[in-house]
């Protein structure tokens, strides 16, 4: 379960390997661009809904020697970790373990009225990643868990031992984009009568085995796209973003802007639509006049998604994927129709 707003309890210094060295922020110079406009006033409010290992956010609080930072992250580990990088900073940075749908309960407990930027920096952290036991990466034999948070009920394996063969059919297609969900899922609920699934080894070599040699040519890896599936499932990813993103529109100040990183076309998507709407007026067309109240409350900063640069993908292959879409506010908060 979320656990209340902590404030600055995840800030202790604690025995670890340098966690910089272990995370290179995805786009940082366009990020820091994008939202730096909005933060140069001194007591500015940035909120790092993604905290990860801290590296955004330590640029952030370097660049900007007068703003403050709320730094929200769903993993408990991600949050020791940045507290541990970001501790010169720790007067002017309060971070909180929480889901970012809850951003407007922790600005409420913060006493927030409105804040000047907000950068969602989305998915799962090469920290994530590269501790096998977590089970996010389908290329090294793990345990299924795959929680962002492990102090979440549900894991990868609980769902692949419980869901019926068209409930998984369905996650695999909509959240995987998996052409052979149907097949896939029929073997997962014929294999775990024999053996409940435990290890990600097995679910990758089932994975291979239900898709035609043709297909297995093209496409990466074939486990990557129901590895993507279950991940969302298990932490609920779609359902989440589509309740935070409004509600991060919805808490910005005057100018204040929004920065969105994704990294598959289901999030873009999300992105794409969310700072789409707020760019519209909602009155009909053939009004000569937008009455107050009803102008659109968005300008986009961005031309459609913005990609890292060659370079950026050569050093940090990690980067690949990256898509940015950013927002500013040009209508005051609380006069959304
Ligand atoms: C790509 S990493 C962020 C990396 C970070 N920008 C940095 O520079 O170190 C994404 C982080 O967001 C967290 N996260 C993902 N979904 C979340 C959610 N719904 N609520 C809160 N944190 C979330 C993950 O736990 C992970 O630590």
């Amino acid at each position: 379960m979320l656990s209340a707003v902590r404030r600055d309890r995840w800030a202790e210094p604690m025995p670890n390997p340098d966690p910089s060295s272990r995370h290179v922020p995805v786009m940082l110079d366009r990020v820091v661009a994008l939202l730096g406009p909005a933060l140069e006033r001194p007591g500015a409010v940035l909120v790092d809904a993604t905290l990860g290992l801290g590296g955004h956010s330590e640029a952030f609080l370097q660049t900007f020697p007068q703003a403050r930072l709320i730094g929200l992250d769903r993993d408990p580990e991600a949050l020791r970790l940045a507290g541990e990088r970001l501790a010169p900073y720790s007067e002017r940075i309060t971070l909180v373990h929480a889901v970012y749908d809850e951003l407007p309960r922790v600005l409420d407990e913060l006493d927030i009225p409105a804040i000047d930027g907000i950068l969602f920096d989305l998915g799962v952290s090469s920290m994530q990643l590269d501790e096998a036991d977590r089970g996010f990466a389908y290329a090294q034999d793990a345990p299924l868990d795959m929680r962002m948070d492990n102090t979440a009920p549900t894991t990868a394996a609980d769902i692949l031992n419980s869901y019926s063969s068209a409930e998984l059919a369905r996650i695999l297609f909509q959240y995987g984009e998996e052409k052979f969900a149907r097949r896939i899922a029929d073997r997962i609920v014929r294999e775990r009568e024999i053996e409940p699934f435990t290890n990600s080894a097995r679910l990758s070599e089932l994975v291979r085995d239900s898709i035609p040699q043709a297909a297995r040519r093209t496409g990466g890896h074939p486990a990557k796209r129901t590895f993507q599936a279950l991940r969302i499932e298990v932490n609920g990813e779609l359902d989440v973003l589509r309740r935070a993103l409004p509600a991060a529109v919805e808490a910005l100040a005057l100018h204040g802007r929004i920065v969105v990183m994704s990294y598959h076309s289901l999030e873009d998507r999300i992105s794409k639509q969310t700072l789409a709407a707020g760019t519209k007026s909602d009155v009909p067309d053939d009004l000569p006049v937008i009455p107050a109240g009803h102008e659109p409350y968005l300008k986009l900063l961005t031309r459609g998604a913005e990609k890292p640069t060659a370079e950026e993908v050569a050093a940090n292959p990690r980067a690949a994927s990256a898509r940015v879409r950013a927002a500013e506010r040009v209508r005051e908060k609380g006069l959304v129709a």
